[in-house]
């Protein structure tokens, strides 16, 4: 059982809801996810195209939060991965896997975009990240602006099983694509002012 967070009391998102029906309701299905999410231990991945405000929304959660959060983006997360492996390292891969583990609250912000020339090696990661996580019951988001079949192929099947899991099979899977930029509705709202 994992105690309530400091989030219980609810999740400041700080989005502009009103200039599109799409983002409220985005921001609708986040918050309510959310709260699930943070009481019972389980995911939730936020997919949609650049500049729709994901990584806005998961700054809010790990602010929101405090200490216990983590905020990764992919490209981080490899690179220390790929530290860790260099000789005279301080810390082992092993190491970071098992912190990310034991993370109160995890963001993986971007998944799609690190280079890495094995695919099969990053599958290992995020099945070893999200199957440690969901064992322990611990509260994770990803986010990512590929569609929807490459963000499958960067997770592989086997990681994607777990994510599916703790998802309730896509109910906390949030599909940002109808949102156009925050940076064109700004334009527009500006053009009309
Ligand atoms: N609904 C919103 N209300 C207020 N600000 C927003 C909203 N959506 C986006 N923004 C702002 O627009 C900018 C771009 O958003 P953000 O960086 O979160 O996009 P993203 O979805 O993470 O894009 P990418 O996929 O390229 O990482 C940021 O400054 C963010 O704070
Ligand atoms: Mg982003």
């Amino acid at each position: 059982m994992v105690e309530r967070g400091p989030m219980s009391e609810g999740l400041p998102l700080g989005l502009d809801y009103d200039h599109h029906p799409m983002v409220r309701r985005a921001a609708e299905q986040v918050v309510q996810w959310f709260n699930h999410v943070m009481r019972d231990g389980r995911a939730l991945v936020l997919i949609g195209p650049s500049g729709t405000g994901k990584t806005h929304i998961v700054t809010r959660m790990v602010q929101a939060y405090g200490p216990g959060a983590r905020y990764l983006t992919e490209s981080g997360m490899v690179g220390d991965l790929k530290t860790g492996m260099s000789r005279n390292a301080l810390w082992t891969p092993d190491d970071l896997l098992r912190t990310w583990n034991k993370d109160l609250f995890l963001v993986i912000d971007d998944v799609g975009v690190a280079k890495v020339n094995e695919a099969a090696w990053l599958h290992d990661v995020y099945w070893q990240i999200l199957d440690g996580r969901f064992e322990g019951k611990r509260p994770t988001v990803l986010t990512s602006n590929k569609v929807y079949e490459s963000f499958r192929n960067r997770l592989g099947s086997r990681a994607l099983d777990r994510l599916l899991d703790a998802t309730n099979q896509g109910d906390g899977i949030v599909d940002m694509s109808m949102i156009p930029s925050y940076r064109l509705i700004g334009r527009k709202e500006h053009v009309g002012e």
